[in-house]
Formats: C-alpha cells, structure tokens, sequence
C-alpha cells in the first residue's frame, strides 16, 4: 500500500511534496521519491528508508516557479526496497508514480524488452513509463498516449504520469488504488488519501474506478470509458484529526469499518484465481521445516491461535502457540526443523522482540507478521509478510487481528500448496471463500444499529463469558479482551466445552454469556453448551447464522459457507459490542485507561 501525492502551480513544490508524503508515512514505505518538472528543468531525487532520508537528500532543492510535481512512498509489493525500485519510475523524458498491482506487467514487460526497452527496475510500475513513451512514438497527442497507455493495464492502479513531452499537465488514472484530486484556485493536488491535501485545498473530488484524465493550470479534464466526463467537487474538511477520522466518533470505529477495504490489500497480488503466492517468500523457504512455533502477545495471540487449526487442518504441519512473555523464561525445547513465526502490529513489543532474538539464537527460521515495516521485528526476521492494514490508531487492535487472521490463512493454504498436502478443490474452496472476506467484513447501518440499542442491557453484572469452539474459542478470546479493554467490565473467553468444567457454577442471570454458534463448525456441539447455560437462568447473547430460541439477544449473521467467513462476520459484532458499549460508559475508547499502543518494555 503505498503514498501518492502531486501538485501542479505556483508555491513551492518540493515542501508541498514531502509535507504531503510525511502524511501518508502510516501507509508504510521502505523508500520514497519525488520529480519535479518546472518549464525545461527536470529534477528527480530518491532515498530508501525513513522520509527524512529523502529531506536530507533535497535539503539543498527548491521549486519556486511554475511547474508540475509528483511524490511516492514505497510499501513493496514488486522488488527489494531499493533506490532502483523507489519511484518515480523514470523513461527517457517522462516520470511515473503508482500504487497498486499491475497484473499483466511481466507480458507488458516482455513486449517492451522485445521492443529494446531496458529496465533498471524489479517492479510492475516501470513498464507504465516505458509503455507510455512507446504510445507517444505514434500517438497524435500525449494525451491520446497515455490513453492508450491506461487501456493495456490491468489490475489495480492509482498513477500520476509528468512528461518533458508536456511541461504543464499532470496525467492521472485511477483503477482500484485510492486517489482524490484537491483544487486550490487554479492549483491543483493529488493524493491518496485527504490527509496530504488539508490546509492545501479547499475542494476536493474523490476519482472513481475507471476515471482518468489531465490536469492544467485551472483546468482539469476528466474521463471513462464513455468518454469526457463531469464532476462536482465537495468541499474539503479543514480539521485534520476529523479527517484522519473520516468522520467516525474514534479512530477504533474508523477501523473497524475500514477492515473490509484493508482486506482486499492484504489480499491484493497474494491470493490469486487458483493459488496463493507471496513475493516476500520464495518457494524453497519452508525447505527441512515440519512443525510452525508461533510467538505473540495480547490479540496478536488470539491470531495466532486461530491459526494453529488452520496450519495443522489445511497445510498438515504441526503447530503450537506460545505467549511470548512466557516463552522468555521457559527454557524451552527448540529444534531447527521449526519454523518461528512472530505476530506483532507493531513491530515493536519488547516480549516478542525477544522471544524472536532467543529462537533465532538456537538457530531456528524465522518470519514475521507484522503492520509496520522496517519495524524491529521485522528488521530481524529471516523473512516479513506485512499485514498492510495500514495505521491503527485505536489501542484496541481490530484490523490489524483480521489482517493478521487472513494472512495466517493464506499462508496454511500457501504450505499446504508448496508440500502437496491440500487438494486442489479444498485449495479452490478456501480461496473462493477468501475472496468473499471483505464482504464479510461489511458494516450494515441495522447491525450497528441493533448492537448500540442492546449494548444498554450489559453495562453492568458480574463479567461475561465469551464462548466458542475450535477457531471461534480464539475469536471468543479476542471478544473478551475487546470488552475487557474498552469497558474496563470483567470478561473471559473460554471453550465452550469446558464450562461444564467449573465456569457454569457463575451462572445466574447476571452472568452475561456471548456464544458464537456457527453453522459450520460443530453447532450441534456448542448449541448444546449454550442450553446448559441457558437452564441456569444465564443471560444469552446469541451470535449466529441460525435462530437459536433460547436466547435473551440474537444477532443473526448472514455468511454461513464457511468457517472463516462465519469467524469474520462474528469478529465484527464483537468489535461493534465492545466499543457501543464502551461508549455508553463514557470510556476513552481510542486510548484506554492503562494501556499503550505498542508495549515496548517487558
Ligand atoms: C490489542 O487490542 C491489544 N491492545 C494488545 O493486546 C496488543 O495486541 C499486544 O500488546 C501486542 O501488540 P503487537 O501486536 O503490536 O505486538
């Protein structure tokens, strides 16, 4: 997921491009560049790591005059974080910036080489340039080119293209990636998203799939493909905290509701028609592994744990969890054919870290999981796949558990493909329920509706009880840690199977029990704990596919195919009950009492 930003006027550009980039810094990058063209003067710079790698690089740089400019933070998907790799891409008189997939690129990369092309990028965004300059050959304008250009691209896209060919005219396209464009008199910005362009812009237009077109001092010219088109600009909002809000209560509530779009970047170029790949790990990396370690801490845990049934049901490898406080100091037994993996939002929680650093010292693998690149965990790890939720700014972690949660699935089907222990139709069932996950995701104005009219009846008692079996006991883990963070109200998640173990001598009716009941994962089995429950007068709240009679709340869901997509949709009423709840208690629901974002001391 990487940062965009251009702008075409009169102020000063390399400030306006940097500033903007600063603002995209949580979409992650492991590099970033600008260019700028300003009448015959082309200037381009780039630095890998942080941004101010690049300020110190352009310290000496001004753009006082007219001219047109783009920037780009790097979050790779194709090629090494590398100056090579960092954008803009430059042709022979024309620069690029992209976020985004182009899934045709290697047959477009081909016919270009074929062509004489030489590439000096690993990445799918260079054949933009290339392809753009050889459109311009025989093209009757450099619009008519970069028309031309757009048409063969496939996949997912957000471009801004500057040619030397056209001194005043920013070229933009937009297909699946996020792009506005804002308006400032006759001055023109571009950006990811609006955070970049507040203070910037006054009005703004939020390009659609399919769109694409020009900009020119003052005037912009917009298309698809049924030709020009019009559009209406909003005004943009001044404060930027509501913008990073985007006009949610919290940023909690901002990122549940983003989980659906995250998850199709977590997804994009992984999960294929018929397979799974990851760029960041070849096939030989799980060459002499036969059993997973997973190391993490609070909800990174819950992911972790989810994901044992997974990797031991689908890819047939051994797998067990441990909480990496513990396994500091459990003189543990480690052997090489273990593969270590760490999960951690952050990167950066000091249990992890270290748990990381002992594995790592009996000589064992290891691969991070992690929302932050560059991050300590990441940096010493053999190998990284990022979750790319993007920034979490809620202490209580909600998208970067579901990113988690789904890159740990793909990587139990990607195992399983690479040691042949997953049919192809299992292989092709999971992908096809994968592919629904982001509407699974969803947020409906009636659930979030009925959950803030229900939350009023759990505001007080004597705790709650999350329950569930197989993959929904981590959910219902993950469930109680919510509540208990927001609310500051006792709740346990627990197996359902074991209540009768002991926990069912709370039962009465203030003892709250949240029982997930999925179709499809043992709901005669769980139907039948939650009647126990039931017959000592505990409060139920039922969360399920199928009307369950016994309950005092129900929340029906809809997805009933399968089990991860049941375990999503769950996941986000518990999300949405935890912060209604929260919220009627007057709780700081971003920043909890007593917690922090990132724990970096033991
Ligand atoms: C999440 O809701 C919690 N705030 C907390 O448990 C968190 O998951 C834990 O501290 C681990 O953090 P990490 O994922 O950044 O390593």
């Amino acid at each position: 997921m990487c940062g965009i930003v251009g702008y075409l006027g009169n102020e000063e550009k390399k400030e306006i491009l940097l500033d903007g980039l600063q603002e995209l810094e949580y979409r992650g990058y492991d590099s970033a560049g600008i260019a700028v063209i300003e009448g015959e003067k082309l200037s381009n710079y780039k630095a890998i790591g942080k941004l101010e790698n690049l300020r110190e690089k352009t310290k000496n740089y001004s753009s006082e005059n007219f001219g047109i400019s783009i920037g780009h933070t790097r979050w790779a998907t194709h090629g090494k974080p590398t100056e090579l790799n960092a954008h803009p891409h430059l042709g022979a008189y024309s620069y690029v910036v992209h976020n985004g997939i182009i899934e045709n690129y290697q047959e477009l990369k081909k016919e270009l080489q074929d062509d004489g092309v030489n590439f000096l990028s690993q990445t799918d965004t260079e054949t933009i340039v290339h392809l753009f300059e050889k459109k311009h050959k025989t093209a009757n304008s450099v619009f008519s080119a970069f028309e031309q250009t757009i048409e063969r691209l496939d996949g997912a896209y957000a471009t801004l293209l500057i040619t030397e060919a056209d001194v005043d005219t920013i070229y933009f396209a937009k297909n699946g990636s996020p792009m506005l464009i804002g308006f400032n008199g006759s001055d023109i910005h571009f950006a990811s998203s609006d955070t970049p362009i507040i203070g910037k812009a006054s009005e703004v237009y939020y390009l659609e799939d399919g769109e694409y077109g020009y900009a020119k001092q003052g005037e912009l010219k917009l298309f698809d493909a049924n030709g020009e088109k019009s559009f209406t600009k909003q005004p943009l909002t001044a404060d930027k905290v509501s913008a990073q809000k985007d006009g949610y209560r919290f940023f909690m509530e901002k990122e549940i509701y983003e989980q659906h779009r995250v998850m199709s970047e977590t997804m994009m170029g992984r999960v294929l028609d018929n397979s799974i790949d990851f760029d960041e790990i070849d096939k030989s990396f799980f060459d002499g592994i036969k059993a997973i370690k997973i190391c993490a801490c609070g909800t990174s845990y819950h992911s972790a744990l989810a994901s044992a049934y997974l990797f031991e049901r689908i890819a047939k490898v051994r797998c067990d969890i441990e909480i990496a406080s513990e396994f500091r100091y459990k003189e543990p037994l480690l052997s090489d054919d273990t593969l270590f993996i760490t999960i951690s939002q952050s990167g950066e929680t000091a249990d992890t870290l270290e748990a990381l650093k002992m594995a790592k010292r009996a000589g064992l693998k290891s691969l991070s999981i992690c929302n932050v690149d560059n991050s300590s965990i990441v940096r010493e790890s053999d190998a990284a796949i990022l979750t790319r939720a993007g920034i979490e700014k809620g202490v209580a972690s909600t998208k970067a558990f579901a990113t988690q949660t789904m890159v740990l699935w793909m990587l139990s089907l990607y195992m399983g493909q690479e040691k042949n222990s997953i049919s192809k139709e299992l292989l092709q069932t999971e992908i096809d329920a994968m592919l629904h996950t982001p509407k699974a995701l969803l947020v409906t104005d009636d659930l979030h509706a009925k959950l803030h009219r229900l939350s009023k009846r759990y505001l007080h008692g004597h705790g709650f009880f999350f329950i569930g079996r197989d993959i929904f006991f981590p959910l219902a883990l993950e469930g109680a840690l919510k509540l208990k963070e927001i609310s500051y109200m006792h709740a346990e998640g627990y197996p359902a199977g074991e209540m009768k173990h002991g926990p069912i001598a709370l039962a009465d009716s203030e003892l709250f029990t949240i029982a997930l009941m999925p179709k499809t994962m043992h709901y005669d089995k769980i139907k039948s704990n939650v009647e126990e429950l039931s017959a000592r007068d505990a409060t139920i709240c039922a969360i399920s596919p199928l009307p369950f009679d016994l309950a005092d709340d129900f929340i029906q869901t809809k997805y009933d195919s399968h089990p991860m997509l049941e375990f999503f949709e769950m996941m986000v009423v518990t999300q949405l009950l935890a912060l209604e709840i929260s919220v009627r208690l007057g709780n700081d629901v971003d920043m909890p009492r007593n917690l922090a974002k990132s724990v970096t001391v033991e």
